[in-house]
């Protein structure tokens, strides 16, 4: 039988992100190489997919975020891609003969393990190393215990694409302990505590007493919540800029965090000017 080979498509808004994420990236490079001190400056791609998705509009192929890191002008000195599917890791593999000259490191299994005993391991403070880590998860994947892990180790700086929709798909508008207990679990592990109800739900009283209802947030004040939490553990994050489907849907919001004023500063650069005007 004729097997149509698998691959991932994406749609315009992803287009959007990785040409923010090209711009970020960049501009990363440009200043980490010119600091005398700086032993190393890593890309980590922690949800890495393919290296090479499929456009649903035009039908064609596009870099996806290991590429386009491995693209720039000026390279990292390493790359570490992180994919949990095999067929995907197989797909990354192919990268490492195209890039021979580059330092790529792919580990296939669950970010969450990867970053927490291979990759932050080898970026305390002291290395003198610095990496920046595009987190780009289809849902609730990535734990808060890791982006704490990422915080703690003060080198590694993040672009995060928070799953809006995934989450809104997932918990309830109203009533969320009639939500299944797998998938209060997994909101707390993201949320980084059982308690997310507070910061998502208001109290309403009805004809059959107090009932938690979503409260009610646009796209972008979702993101903030979730920016506000990041800023707990982060020193800089910029606001979420919201990426919206075809039908104006809100999908996902990007943002950065990290410790370091001129990351931040570039970061907010390029994403105020995206929201502005669309470039
Ligand atoms: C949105 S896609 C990433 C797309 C990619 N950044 C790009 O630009 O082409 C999410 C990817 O994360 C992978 N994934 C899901 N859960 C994961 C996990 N816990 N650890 C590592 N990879 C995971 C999926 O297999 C999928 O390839």
């Amino acid at each position: 039988m004729n097997h149509k080979p698998k691959e991932d498509t994406i749609g315009s808004w992803s287009v959007q992100k990785l040409k923010l994420l090209e711009k970020y990236l960049a501009a990363y490079v440009k200043v980490l190489a010119r600091q005398d001190w700086c032993r190393g400056y890593e890309y980590i791609d922690a949800f890495a997919g393919t290296g090479k998705p499929k456009t649903k509009d035009e039908e064609k192929y596009v870099d996806g975020s290991p590429r386009i890191a491995l693209d720039l002008g000026m390279p990292f000195t390493k790359y570490h891609f992180v994919e949990q599917s095999d067929w995907r890791v197989k797909e990354l593999e192919k990268l490492k003969l195209e890039f021979e000259d580059r330092n790529i490191e792919i580990y296939p299994g669950d970010c969450n393990e990867v970053l927490r005993e291979k990759i932050l391991p080898g970026l305390p403070y002291g290395s003198n190393k610095r990496a920046i880590a595009f987190l780009d998860p289809f849902g609730m994947e990535l734990q808060w215990k890791t982006m704490k892990d990422i915080a703690n180790v003060e080198t590694v700086e993040i672009i995060l694409n928070f799953p809006t929709m995934a989450i809104n798909r997932e918990i309830l508008r109203r009533n969320p302990e009639k939500i299944p207990e797998s998938k209060k679990q997994k909101m707390s592990q993201f949320w980084g505590t059982e308690n997310w109800t507070v910061d998502l739900y208001d109290e309403e009283q009805t004809l059959f007493g107090p009932e938690l209802v979503r409260k009610k947030q646009t796209g972008k004040e979702f993101g903030l919540v979730f920016k506000n939490r990041l800023s707990q553990i982060f020193k800089h994050c910029t606001s979420p800029v919201l990426m919206t489907n075809s039908n104006s849907a809100p999908l996902y919001c990007i943002m950065f965090a990290g410790h370091n004023a001129t990351g931040a500063k570039i970061a907010d650069q390029i994403l105020k000017k995206y929201e502005k005007t669309g470039t």
